[in-house]
């Protein structure tokens, strides 16, 4: 919708009469006077591109990670107080801050100058990986803070609603802040009971030694120290006299009046114009759906819809209110009022609780969320069941309407007239007789939008149980928010007792129907939902009659814990790992849990990450065009429009690839630029190069491309269908398999699918090129696992010799795999924009371009036949794997091949065949994502563990220990399993998780409990080390001493948050005896060490470990005779003498894995230097009625050798854990039919959140195991620990296996992954399920297919 007035006629509008007023606002106690405030330019951009404050990041764009968090804070003249608030910088209108206080990262503390306490103490706790979500999490608590110095845990819980952190697992930041709270805590857990120590009494049983940080290093927090609010903002505020302001810019205004009757005017005079408050859905449109509002008008400055009025029958609230206020004007009603009168406020504070994230409800208004019209808005529901009524009003003077289904009159809209606007909405007291409560279902529980989401109410004759007024209100399950009036009006009347129930659940599975092609998918979860959800409404009124002594039917014991509302528990964790050896000289730091030697930068948001680099004078932004469909020809594409746009400077396409368009990272099987043809949804066909971002941006989507459109294959069975495969296909085949099967005592056969993954880097791809000016030299600065695979397919696509390619990488704001291939696609088109232009140009994709373009973890299909003995020793197993490769082959391959290496996981099978497909598909090429292919291919295996269990009616833990490999026992690709410790890791996991006892509880809890179930399970992994690509194994460094001493180091890995160069300072100190803070590593870049392999396959620290070591003997050897020299002498005195000497003081080192070589041919040869080991054993709690569980405990043993750094191993086997949890349970990438990817932000796909984290969760490093491979006795850590969240997974199959007994069913089912909330809850058959029976497939085109 567009508004027909122009910018000069909304002039007129304005108090001056022309141009735009001032905005002032202070940045970090600095006055900002801007006199072109543009209304389309955000916080976010502002502090970034305008005032170069690069600490605050993009992560989304949609509110969604927190990784923009800054404070606002206001001086309220009605209250005469501050107000400091946690906002989305990339959400905040730049025009909405007028005398507004913004605090961002660089404001509260620097390294140079002092950290504030929030940000050393995330630094200290090892609560900073990657470090990109640092910066938000830091604004977050420390907002918190601000208006509470001493919280609890869980107000800690709640301010990190709205942040996302990919790598940490979030733990240690709550441990670190835990250090706040009331709770306190300092020892991580190691007090008795996994308490505190200073809360428990148990100080003096800490040893020091044993914890991953020390809180005496940590400064003490003063809240009188803060950073004071601007004395002269303070007086502008006070000062101020009611005006109105207007803000101008290219294509918008921002009109924001001073008083009610000028907004009503603009607005009757502007009925298009968009009232934006909280930008939170407008700034969503303008953003993604390419909206274009020319006048938006601010009310902020109104009193009448920012007030709250409290009224003899209810409290209104003006339109403009943000939720935050709302909660807290309820929640002091709540506790204030008698409790009858305020079951609606509980209803709505309840939904509250689960809306969004703080950031959100901080500046989200409850108007803005009713005008929205969401048909999954979370309040509406409630509004409705509770007859809210609101007040409509324009210049003509205003009406009231009750908010009923006849106030939405269609999919995001209302019976508002285009002139009126919402002034106020009035939340009614609830009766003595009514009761109401609400429920949201969504797929993660925190900052999530929902699935289906209700509100019930119902009024009862006083002193009866017969229903005499009942509101049934859901969201999700029709194009608005809808009442079940029908099932309502049949129930009036009706005693509250089973009969209703049968009747309610029989209609509204009538009522509540959806088209089984409903936009959403998940149509029979939905509406089993509806059901579901009355049931438990239903159960809870019961009681409550009960109680207030009404004749009702009791409800029984074991039906109790389906009304209760979930709180999450506070959670608590333990890790224990080996001190070093005693005696180990205090500065030798290999084996201390050494802090991440950026960490600290990092939480003050000085440390630079690529699009951080300032930018040049005369650079340029490159936006991609991209193909929207999946398979077709291009038949032609138009400029005409997109040229005449502002800023545009050129276009790229195939024709203008200087060298060669055939690019990929082992088979050249991909375009730079689609040629013709485009073969997936997002395939990169040209470019467009402009001034600025968001004038590319404007030019791309205005390029018009024609196709011709051929038949996609999307999914897996298709491409199993059509025979689509790459080659080779993979075989593996040890023992004799028929024999196997003859042996066996049962057959059975089987099939999973795994869901992919997206990386969700929490700082998306980008690319800076700097031509140099001269003999085709190139600069790139790019966020990359792989530096010499950049510079080689640059090179190539550039047609000149790689010796003119440097490329360079500080460090990445995670990577997980995901930056190893796929960002040559992005950096080499923005390095041919360069050479072509020859002026330095950037591009950082947004997220929804890098979910859209970049690819993911490969999906796979697994069918497998086992035969196994009585007992339930395995003895055969042929097993087919499929994955989803997508459009190119990429890593494909190599990552197949490492899934049938790991398709016995971590059991003995003598009779095996194991067979990889590669299904070539039109999705973008599917690539690396840590675990590379061995979490697939474990997965599998455990399928058909359990399906095992199941069918023996055994115990999975019994049968899984039984199968368990042996020392000395040999893999199904021939290689001998020396120095096993899986089975000292299972013993290990057992004893400190208390299996046993845990078993009993849970079995009792499930005998206690019909709708709540509870699960475990133990499951291990074996993960092997090497990449399977021998020729990769290899590794180089390179040292300089200078003459002060001072120690620059290079090497081939790359750091993108998994405390690679802290190692590597970490090895170099302990071979030159020099302490790290000599010791400095700048950056990977491709003109210190060349030809590196990708920073991937986990093993990074082993291959540049040992090649820094060899550097480093090399120089130590060079300095020996003078150390003996001169033995009392300094390592500056050792090194001028040696460099008097003329002793050359730089040294290349260089190491590769002896030993290894596998040919699939003869099936011989090592694969692997030596397997990672690990157990876990988790265990869930199921909602059967909702499908929602919660992880209550996981207890994890690492067998990590000896570990390099304790506190970094912690971090990935908690980091890798979370990531797999989102894997098996909670992450879903949705595809259309035609192969359109449906997901495309943290708003639609969502990671693990800090709810997420199991509320109980201990880390052991197995002890006393040194591996002789690699450096130090140390082993890899970084992937091997994802897979064991598959003890989650199976731990939920567990839990529903108990719910399916209730019904009567056993033995093996299917469980695809993620065992998301859909699945739980289809997966456990009940009365409820059996009323809403699936569409039979194929009569029907569904919203999203399985690829
Ligand atoms: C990350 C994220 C998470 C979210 N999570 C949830 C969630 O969990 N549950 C949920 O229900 N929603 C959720 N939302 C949606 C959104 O936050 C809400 O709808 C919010 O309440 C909108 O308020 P706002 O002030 O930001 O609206 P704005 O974007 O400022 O405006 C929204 C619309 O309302 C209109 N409008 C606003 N005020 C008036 C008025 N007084 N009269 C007439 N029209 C008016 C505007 O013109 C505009 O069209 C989420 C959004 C984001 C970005
Ligand atoms: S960048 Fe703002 S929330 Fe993600
Ligand atoms: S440290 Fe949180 S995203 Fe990397």
């Amino acid at each position: 919708m567009q508004s027909t007035r122009t910018v000069a006629d909304t002039e007129t509008e304005t108090r001056s009469g022309s141009g735009s007023d001032e905005l002032i606002f202070f940045v970090n106690g600095k006055k900002i006077v801007e006199r072109n405030a543009d209304p389309e330019m955000t916080l976010l951009t502002y502090l970034r591109r305008k005032l170069g404050l690069t600490g605050t990041k993009l992560g989304c764009s949609e509110g969604g990670c927190g990784a923009c968090t800054v404070m606002l804070s206001r001086y309220q003249t009605h209250t005469e107080q501050l107000v400091h608030l946690a906002v989305n910088a990339c959400l905040a209108p730049l025009c909405s801050l007028h005398l507004v206080a913004v605090t961002t990262v660089e404001g509260i503390g620097s390294v140079a100058r002092k950290l504030h306490p929030v940000q050393e103490r995330i630094a200290k706790a090892h609560g900073s990986q990657c470090g990109f979500c640092t910066p938000g999490v830091v604004m977050s608590m420390y907002t918190l803070l601000r208006n509470s110095p001493a919280p609890n845990m869980a107000d800690v819980g709640e301010a990190f609603h709205g942040n996302l952190c990919r790598c940490t697992g979030y733990r240690p930041i709550l441990e670190g802040y835990r250090t706040f709270t009331t709770e306190g805590g300092c020892c991580g857990g190691r007090g008795r009971e996994s308490g505190c120590c200073l809360t428990n009494g148990s100080a003096q049983e800490v040893d020091d030694a044993d914890m991953l940080f020390n809180t005496t290093t940590f400064t003490t927090f003063d809240p009188t120290q803060e950073v004071i609010f601007p004395p002269e903002l303070m007086s502008l505020s006070k000062g101020q006299r009611s005006r109105s302001l207007c803000f101008r810019g290219d294509q918008v205004t921002w009109l924001q009046p001073d008083s009610l009757n000028e907004f009503l005017r603009l607005k009757w005079k502007h009925p298009n114009a968009r009232i934006v408050v909280g930008n939170t859905e407008v700034g969503i449109e303008v953003k993604f759906k390419n909206m274009v509002y020319p006048v938006l008008l601010s009310p902020s400055s109104l009193p009448e819809l920012n007030s709250v009025i409290r009224c003899d029958d209810g409290i209104a609230f003006g339109a403009a209110c943000t939720l935050s206020h709302m909660g807290a004007v309820l929640r002091e009603a709540v506790d204030t009022l008698p409790p009858h009168q305020t079951r609606v406020f509980l209803a709505v504070l309840e939904q509250l609780r689960w809306f969004a994230g703080l950031q959100i409800r901080n500046v989200a208004a409850v108007g803005g969320n009713i005008m929205t019209a969401s048909p999954i808005s979370d309040l509406n529901p409630v509004f409705m069941a509770a007859g809210c009524r609101l007040t409509l009003t324009d210049r003509d003077g205003s009406r009231e309407v009750r908010m009923d289904d006849g106030f939405f009159s269609g999919y995001r809209k209302t019976t508002l007239r285009p002139q009126e606007v919402l002034l106020s909405v009035h939340i009614p007291y609830s009766k003595e007789t009514q009761f109401v409560s609400a429920f949201k279902q969504s797929p993660r529980r925190e900052d999530d939008i929902s699935i289906v989401t209700a509100a019930m109410s119902v009024t009862f004759i006083p002193g009866t149980d017969v229903v005499e007024d009942l509101r049934l209100s859901y969201g999700g399950m029709a194009a608005t928010t809808v009442l079940a009036k029908e099932t309502a009006n049949r129930l009036l009347g009706r005693s509250w007792g089973e009969e209703l129930l049968q009747e309610a659940c029989s209609s509204l599975a009538e009522e509540m129907t959806l088209d089984p092609s409903a936009p959403g998918g998940m149509v029979t979860y939905r509406r089993t939902l509806t059901l579901s959800l009355f049931y438990k409404f239903y159960l809870t009124v019961l009681q409550k009659l009960h109680l207030q002594g009404v004749r009702v039917e009791e409800v029984q014991t074991e039906c109790v814990s389906a009304t209760e509302v979930y709180h999450p528990d506070t959670p608590s964790s333990v890790q224990v790992f080996q001190a070093v050896p005693e005696g180990q000289r205090q500065d030798d730091v290999v084996g201390r849990p050494m802090m991440h030697l950026s960490a600290m930068k990092q939480a003050t948001g000085e440390a630079v990450y690529c699009d951080d680099v300032p930018l040049y004078e005369n650079e340029l932004y490159l936006s991609l065009i991209t193909s929207s469909k999946a398979h077709a020809r291009i038949l032609s594409v138009d400029v005409s429009v997109a040229e005449r746009s502002p800023g545009v400077v050129c276009f790229l396409f195939a024709d203008d690839i200087p060298g060669s368009n055939a690019t990929g990272p082992i088979e050249y099987d991909e375009t730079v630029l689609a040629d013709g043809q485009v073969t997936c949804v997002g395939h990169i066909i040209g470019a467009v190069v402009a001034d600025t971002q968001l004038h590319a941006q404007r030019a791309t989507k205005a390029v018009k491309i024609e196709y011709e459109e051929l038949q996609p294959i999307v999914t897996i069975q298709e491409a199993i269908a059509a025979q689509s495969f790459y080659q080779p296909i993979r075989t593996i085949q040890k023992g004799d398999l028929e024999a196997g099967f003859k042996q066996a005592d049962h057959i059975l056969e089987g099939e999973i699918h795994i869901g992919g993954q997206e990386h969700f880097y929490l700082e998306t791809n980008v690319t800076l090129a700097v031509p140099r000016g001269e003999d085709g030299e190139m600069e790139l600065f790019v966020s990359t696992q792989s530096a010499s695979k950049t510079q080689s397919l640059v090179a190539k696509a550039l047609g000149i010799p790689a010796n003119r390619v440097v490329v360079r990488v500080k460090r990445m704001g995670g990577g997980f795999g995901g930056k190893e291939s796929r960002t040559t696609m992005l950096s080499t088109v923005v390095a041919m924009a360069a050479d072509k232009l020859k002026r330095p140009v950037r591009c950082m994709l947004d997220r929804d371009e890098d979910m859209l373009i970049t690819g993911g973890r490969h999906p796979f299909y697994g069918k497998y036949k086992v035969g196994f003995l009585s007992s339930g020793k395995v003895v055969a197993l042929d097993v087919s794997y499929y994955s989803n490769a997508g459009n190119s082959m990429d890593l494909s391959l190599s990552i197949m091949e490492r899934a049938l290496f790991h398709m016995e996981n971590s059991y003995s099978v003598a009779n095996v065949r194991g067979r990889g497909f590669l299904c070539r598909t039109n999705l973008p090429s599917n690539t690396a994502f840590r675990g590379f292919g061995g979490p697939q291919g474990m997965m599998v295996a455990e399928s058909w563990m359990s399906d095992v269990a199941q069918t023996l009616g055994r115990s999975a833990e019994e049968v899984r220990r039984l199968n368990l490999y042996m020392e000395g026992e040999s893999t199904p690709y021939n290689q001998i399993l020396d120095r096993l410790t899986l089975d000292r890791c299972w013993d290990e996991c057992l004893s400190r998780s208390e299996y046993q006892q845990r078993r009993a509880a849970v079995d009792l809890y499930n005998r206690q409990n019909r709708w709540t179930k509870r699960g475990l399970a133990v499951i291990p992994t074996k993960f092997g080390i090497s990449f399977t690509a021998a020729f990769l194994n290899q590794a180089g460094a390179l040292v300089h001493i200078y003459t002060d001493g001072s120690v620059l180091m290079a090497h081939g890995g790359t750091e993108m948050g998994q405390g690679l160069h802290t190692k590597m300072v970490q090895v170099a100190s302990r071979v030159l005896d020099v302490p790290c803070s000599k010791i400095h590593i700048s950056e990977t870049s491709t003109n210190t060490v060349p030809n590196t392999s990708p920073t991937a396959a986990s093993a990074s620290s082993d291959l540049n470990g040992a090649a820094v070591q060899n550097a480093c003997d090399i120089l130590a050897k060079r300095l020996e005779p003078y150390k003996t020299k001169n033995p009392k002498g300094s390592w500056e005195d050792w090194v001028k003498a040696a460099y008097f000497d003329c002793v050359n003081l730089s040294a290349n080192g260089f190491y590769k894995t002896p030993d290894l070589g596998y040919s699939f041919d003869s099936n011989s040869g090592r694969v692997f230097n030596y397997f990672s080991n690990g157990v876990a054993c988790s265990e869930v709690e199921v909602d059967c009625l909702t499908g929602a569980h919660k992880n209550l405990s996981t207890t994890i043993v690492m067998d990590v050798g000896h570990s390099l750094n304790p506190a970094i191993d912690i971090g990935q086997v908690e980091g890798g854990f979370m990531q797999g949890l989102g894997l098996f349970t909670l992450e879903e990438l949705h595809y259309s039919p035609r192969g359109v990817l449906l997901t495309r932000g943290p708003g639609s796909y969502k990671i693990p959140a800090f709810g997420d984290i199991p509320a109980r969760l201990t880390v052991s490093l197995l002890r006393d195991a040194p591996n002789d491979k690699a450096i130090f006795a140390s082993k890899a850590v970084g992937e091997p620990p994802l897979f064991l969240a598959a003890s989650v997974f199976y731990a939920i199959k567990d839990a529903i296996s108990a719910a399916r007994a209730e019904s009567g069913l056993s033995g093996p089912f299917r469980l695809d992954s993620p065992a998301s909330a859909e699945r739980i809850r289809n997966a456990c058959n009940d009365r409820f399920t059996k009323l809403c029976p699936p569409a039979e497939p194929g009569t029907f085109i569904p919203w999203s297919v399985q690829v």
